[in-house]
């Protein structure tokens, strides 16, 4: 198995990152600077959080994004010791060297046409907003949102808000191009603990309303949030469609069990958790 302990390395100086998820350092690695994504602890996240997985869905994510020829961030899970022993995400950061994040959030907000600002999630004001931003051919982005939406569809992502994906800028040569996929912790119920994972183990209708019911995506139509499967069974944006198309056979394809036992530090119930939503998910969310 691939473990790694993240304890003993450098520290990499003037780099931190943002987000309300959880603590991030940057360090070096095998000459690479990776950002460790901690699991948020209960004190960050007083509401009901007091367990996370989310490095390994941070982790499972990002793999299933790329195993499906998306580009997306390289992720290593280890181990990171401070008192406690903490499983992190390392995610090789995709700006080194020279590039700049210009999350979607910032992108929406320079549309000066549009109602809403940067953060709005109403789907229709994010596609005005894909065709009415100058900084990369709207046909590029729109494609890269559709194709993010069905995988996060397929994850149960609900956290694809507008700072979690973007555009990276070159400010040598003036280019823009897609950000690699970032961010996928709030994929594959990362709240579930032993006892929800045996819940959706034994009980089909446990899995269902963790299928149909939540999660939902970040996106809205007319205020509400997407329930992915009943926007799927009659999607007719043509975009969808065609990322539907083009997706629908690798994920069908996708070997869950192999994806699985490559993963190190599961535990058997995890195991057996991870390959039974991710099977019934790509079976279900897709089904009309
Ligand atoms: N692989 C990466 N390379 C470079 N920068 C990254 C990478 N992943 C994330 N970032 C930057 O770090 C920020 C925080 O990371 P991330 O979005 O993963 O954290 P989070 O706490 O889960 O965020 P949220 O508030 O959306 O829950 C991102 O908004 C982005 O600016
Ligand atoms: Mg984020």
């Amino acid at each position: 198995m691939n473990e790694i302990d993240f304890t003993d390395c450098p520290r990499v100086p003037a780099r931190a990152y943002s987000g309300a998820n959880g603590k991030k350092v940057a360090v070096s690695f095998e000459n690479a600077v990776w950002l460790l994504k901690f699991p948020p602890s209960a004190a960050e996240k007083p509401n009901d959080l007091s367990y996370s997985n989310s490095s390994l869905s941070e982790h499972l994510g990002s793999t299933i994004y790329r195993r499906l020829g998306i580009d997306a961030q390289e992720t290593r899970l280890g181990i990171h010791r401070n008192g406690k022993t903490k499983i992190v995400c390392a995610c090789r950061d995709f700006t080194v060297p020279g590039k700049r994040l210009l999350d979607f959030c910032s992108i929406k907000n320079s549309v000066l046409d549009g109602e809403s600002g940067g953060t709005g999630t109403e789907l229709a004001e994010v596609l005005d907003a894909i065709q009415g931003q100058q900084f990369l051919d709207p046909s590029i982005v729109l494609n890269r949102f559709w194709e993010m939406f069905v995988v996060d569809a397929f994850l149960g992502n609900f956290d694809r808000h507008n700072g979690n994906w973007g555009f990276l800028v070159d400010d040598a040569t003036g280019q823009v191009s897609l950000a690699p996929v970032y961010d996928c912790g709030s994929c594959l119920l990362p709240q579930a603990d032993e006892t929800i994972m045996r819940k959706v183990l034994e009980s089909e209708a446990e899995l269902d309303a963790r299928i149909y019911t939540f999660p939902n995506s970040m996106l809205k139509q007319n205020g509400r949030k997407i329930v992915y499967h009943d926007f799927l069974k009659t999607a007719d944006d043509p975009n969808l469609k065609s990322a539907l198309a083009r997706l629908l056979p690798c994920i069908h394809a996708l070997d869950i069990p192999a994806l699985i036992s490559e993963t190190p530090y599961l535990t058997d119930l995890q195991r057996d958790f991870y390959t039974r939503y991710l099977t019934a998910r790509r079976e279900k969310v897709f089904a009309s």
